[in-house]
């Protein structure tokens, strides 16, 4: 179900270019200023994550690749007492949508993993595709939600 409206979402918007703010449909979730800095700044380490993450396949390096991910892709990038405070203010989707990203992070830390055993361009594949669930996860939460 999750995984349908995660698909949806991506789809449905259209994604970014000129004149994309005329179809901005996206709901906005009203955080307090502090909060919504953490929330930002939480979101620019994902993006530095993925970075990273995507520096470690390019070099080889399964085993960093994955801790990577299930380091600081979860929910657990933010601290547990802002954490906290912020959960109550955002939508239940947005909050599956968080916990779906750290389930595909995960998922994506195995597959990796399994590439240094599989040395096969079948394994790879895999992670790649573990991988791309993450990000369809990052694009649909934000072609649905805003905070400014
Ligand atoms: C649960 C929803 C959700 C998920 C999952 C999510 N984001 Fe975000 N992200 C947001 C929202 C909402 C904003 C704020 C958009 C706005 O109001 O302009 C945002 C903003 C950002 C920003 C801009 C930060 C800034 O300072 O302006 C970056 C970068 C970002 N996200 C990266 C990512 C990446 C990379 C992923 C996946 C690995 C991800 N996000 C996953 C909801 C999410």
């Amino acid at each position: 179900m999750l995984r349908i409206l995660v698909i949806l979402g991506a789809l449905l918007l259209p994604s970014g270019g000129a004149g994309a703010q005329d179809f901005d449909r996206r709901q906005l979730v009203k955080l307090p200023p502090y909060l919504r800095d953490h929330f930002l700044a939480g979101m620019r380490d994902h993006l530095a994550t993925l970075d990273n993450i995507l520096a470690h396949i390019a070099a080889g390096k399964a085993e960093e690749a994955a801790a990577e991910a299930e380091q600081n892709l979860g929910l657990s990038a933010i601290d547990m007492h802002v954490q906290g405070k912020l959960v109550p203010y955002l939508p239940p989707t947005m909050r599956e949508l968080g916990v779906e990203m750290q389930q595909a992070a995960s998922r994506f830390a195995v597959a990796i993993q399994r590439t240094r055993v599989e040395q096969t361009q079948e394994s790879l594949r895999w992670a790649t595709g573990a991988l791309h669930e993450v990000t369809l996860v990052c694009r649909a939460c934000h072609a649905t939600y805003r905070v400014r």
